[in-house]
């Protein structure tokens, strides 16, 4: 089959639907592929590129669209490239099909097959297709990068010679696909991170990033945010209260606050609202990546850039990632080229539409003349629908301490069991045995027993640079080698050295290998 791209036609889209890297996959898959020219020039690919890759580049949008049997976009097709589809060919690209049901319509009267990347459904398998995910990680970092740019002062704390900066605090409101990725590019950067989500079971998430998830001091559970397909329910009413309260408090003391709530289907929900903005500090930035649906903060201006009168920034751009288009359109071909792939089961190049299969049947809206959409639900559960935890009640100060208490008992307990033991053990050794063995004897238990309680008392992640150390002190028989390296005797000149060698793997083999286990614990 030939892939074809044609170059996007939505007014400041960057993004492109195939890069050079994604055609030479293709093409492993038996496709042939081709591409409108100046497509990629946005993003950073230019024709040459494609040529290189072995793509036919079109003069064209209509040649591209005349010669390809599968079409590969990235903005849902406006109504003239609807027309320009025909009977048994594929078109593949974002289609938002609730909202566009005219043009679905009309692409299916057209007998072509489309397949909206929006409706893959969020399945483990599905994961590499997940255009929106692709997406949503690029807007969410992209969203950090351009509150940093809107504000005045470092993300980090730090003391410099002209005084101390405090590093910055970071609220995060969603901490789905979005969320998280801008909870990691906040921390990374240093600032105190802060994030808060319907769904409980993400908190764990959130901190193992670094960041501290936001609690609600409410009865009802936060799980009962939580619904079927990984996404958000509505919250009661009762919960918004509670949610809004605890914002209301937060308000006044973060400096950058980034939305990305939402619940599929439905307008986003408002949650930062005019009264927050006016309680933030001037020079305070919000970037609401829910704009294009309404926006979570009450005073977000879609795809615009406001200053409110105290001072702070709103941000609500809907095109995150066509402004990281390189990153974007790698990602998103690479979601088109996994699509094809499970399209391609033979890999020879010809397209097998299975209906039978979950991701490929999610995506499908139309097929054999016939609107598909909406697809029945996935037969296996979707990736993030995490099995509800037992709720784990805090413990009292008093019921601490009695287990503090309990614990250090049980302790002295052990300690002075073992103590007796060995205690009448060296008296039964000293009983029987000679005073010059007695002697040694008692070195070595010494030994064991202060090098057991220096070892026992240092923290795991710390033994193996401590190995380090004690095997460099191991070696101070070195020195002895050292000392009889001057000597007259051929034979013991040898040895000597042979030991000091040794001794010399010992020491720096023993820092060498500290030195590689450490690095692997090391972020990149
Ligand atoms: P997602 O569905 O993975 O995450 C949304 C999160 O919001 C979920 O974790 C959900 O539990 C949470 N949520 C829902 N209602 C909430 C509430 N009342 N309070 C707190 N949390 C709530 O969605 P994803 O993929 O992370 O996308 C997030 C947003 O980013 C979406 O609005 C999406 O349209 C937008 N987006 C914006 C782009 C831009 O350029 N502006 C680009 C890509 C995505």
């Amino acid at each position: 089959m030939k892939i074809g791209t044609p170059k996007e036609i939505f007014e400041g889209e960057n993004r492109v639907a195939m890069t050079p890297e994604s055609a030479l996959q293709l093409q492993k898959l038996g496709h042939t592929c081709v591409i409108e020219t100046g497509a990629g020039a946005a993003a950073g690919f230019d024709d040459a590129a494609y040529e290189a890759a072995g793509v036919e580049v079109a003069k064209t949008a209509a040649a591209l669209w005349k010669a390809a049997d599968v079409v590969a976009k990235v903005r849902p097709p406006s109504d003239a490239e609807v027309k320009r589809l025909r009977a048994s060919q594929t078109l593949i690209s974002m289609f938002n099909p609730a909202g566009n049901t005219e043009l679905m319509e009309a692409a299916a009267k057209k007998g072509a097959t489309v397949m909206a990347m929006d409706m893959v459904p969020r399945i483990s398998r599905a994961q590499k297709m997940d255009a929106l995910s692709s997406m949503a990680n690029i807007a969410g970092y992209r969203a950090v990068i351009e509150a940093g740019n809107n504000f005045g002062r470092f993300f980090t704390g730090q003391i410099t010679a002209a005084g101390k900066v405090p590093p910055a605090k970071v609220l995060v409101v969603g901490a789905g696909v979005a969320g998280l990725a801008a909870i990691g590019t906040s921390t990374s950067l240093g600032a105190i991170t802060l994030a808060f989500d319907v769904r409980p079971e993400v908190a764990e998430q959130v901190e193992s990033m670094g960041a501290e998830f936001v609690y609600l001091d409410f009865e009802e559970e936060q799980a009962d945010g939580s619904a079927s397909g990984g996404y958000a329910s509505v919250s009661s009413p009762e919960f918004r209260e509670a949610q809004l309260a605890k914002f209301r408090e937060l308000a006044p003391d973060v400096d950058i606050v980034i939305t990305t709530a939402l619940i599929p289907n439905r307008e986003a929900p408002e949650l930062w609202t005019e009264d927050m903005v006016a309680a933030m500090k001037p020079g305070s930035v919000i970037v609401d990546l829910a704009a294009e649906k309404g926006g979570n903060c009450k005073l977000t201006k879609m795809d615009e850039k406001i200053v409110t009168d105290n001072g702070v920034t709103i941000i609500g751009y809907t095109d995150f990632p066509s402004r990281m288009a390189t990153q974007a359109s790698t990602l998103y071909s690479t979601n088109i080229r996994h699509l094809l792939t499970d399209l391609t089961p033979e890999k020879d190049g010809v397209i097998n539409h299975d209906m039978e299969d979950d991701v490929i049947r999610g995506a499908t809206i139309t097929h054999e003349k016939a609107v598909t959409f909406p697809p029945p639900p996935p037969k296996v559960a979707a990736i993030a629908a995490a099995p509800k935890k037992e709720k784990v009640k805090e413990k009292t100060p008093e019921e601490k301490r009695a287990d503090e208490l309990a614990a250090f008992k049980a302790q002295t307990k052990k300690q002075v069991t073992l103590l007796a033991v060995g205690a009448a053990v060296l008296l039964g050794v000293g009983l029987v045995a000679p005073a010059s063995f007695m002697q040694h004897f008692i070195v070595f238990v010494l030994a064991v027993f202060v090098g057991f309680q220096v070892i026992w008392g240092v923290a795991h992640s710390l033994h193996t640079p401590l190995m380090a150390v004690t095997n460099a002190i191991s070696s101070i028989i070195i020195l002895g080698a050292l000392m009889q390296i001057g000597s007259n005797s051929a034979l013991v000149i040898i040895l000597a050295a042979l030991s000091v060698f040794m001794c010399g793997i010992n020491i720096f083999g023993g820092f060498l290998v500290t030195r590689r286990m450490l690095a692997m614990f090391q972020k990149s």
